[in-house]
């Protein structure tokens, strides 16, 4: 069976940098392993009220993607130094109802980018803080801070996965590498 690996950004902004990170990200997984990204702007805000026989449509949607996937890469921003709400709703939606965490077991890798200069390094341990509670095995090292973003890139808008230097991508390749050791081993 082919594994599947699903990409969440946690941002919802057109050009947004760790959109762009994440689709860069995707170029860079081996042939081998099938990619796909999970949405999760469509998704009502957790209320355990709303956990009923018949709970929100896009819940059970994203439920369903959610457990076809075998591992999860955030990609995510920092905002006033946490991890955005959207993202954090989505690790509530699927976190529940209780007994049934459906992020439990899945490894994961954390992104943050921010055109400043300390990469997100907040919202990237906040996150990682809300993982550990989810039970997703998380690739410590190397942590992906993609601080000063736009200074990765070449030329101007509208920037692709060809915009970032030939250095970025060589470090991209590391942490997609280390994380599909990290995934492998712990499928062995
Ligand atoms: C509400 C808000 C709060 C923000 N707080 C932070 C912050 O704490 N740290 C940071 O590095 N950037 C912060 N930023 C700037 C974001 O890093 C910047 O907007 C970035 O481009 C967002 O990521 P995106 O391009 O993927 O949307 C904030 C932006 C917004 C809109």
């Amino acid at each position: 069976m082919t594994t599947t690996f699903g990409f969440i950004v946690g941002s919802l902004r057109h050009g947004s940098y760790n959109q762009l990170v994440a689709d860069t990200f995707q170029t860079l997984i081996p042939a081998q392993y099938a990619t796909t990204k999970l949405a999760i702007a469509q998704l009502p805000y957790y209320n355990p009220d709303l956990e009923t026989d018949d709970p929100p449509v896009a819940w059970t949607a994203f439920r369903a993607e959610l457990d076809q996937v075998d591992g999860v890469l955030f990609f995510s921003p920092e905002y006033n130094r946490d991890t955005p709400a959207v993202l954090k709703n989505a690790l509530d939606v699927a976190s529940r109802p209780r007994g049934q965490n459906l992020w439990a077991g899945k490894p994961a890798l954390v992104v943050t980018t921010s055109p400043g200069s300390l990469g997100g390094y907040a919202a990237n341990h906040s996150l990682r803080a809300a993982l550990t509670e989810l039970d997703m095995p998380t690739l410590q090292q190397p942590e992906a801070y993609i601080g000063n973003v736009l200074t990765h890139l070449k030329g101007g808008e509208p920037y692709t996965p060809d915009s970032f230097e030939a250095g970025t991508m060589q470090f991209f390749g590391v942490i997609v590498d280390a994380y599909i050791r990290f995934f492998e081993q712990l499928n062995k």
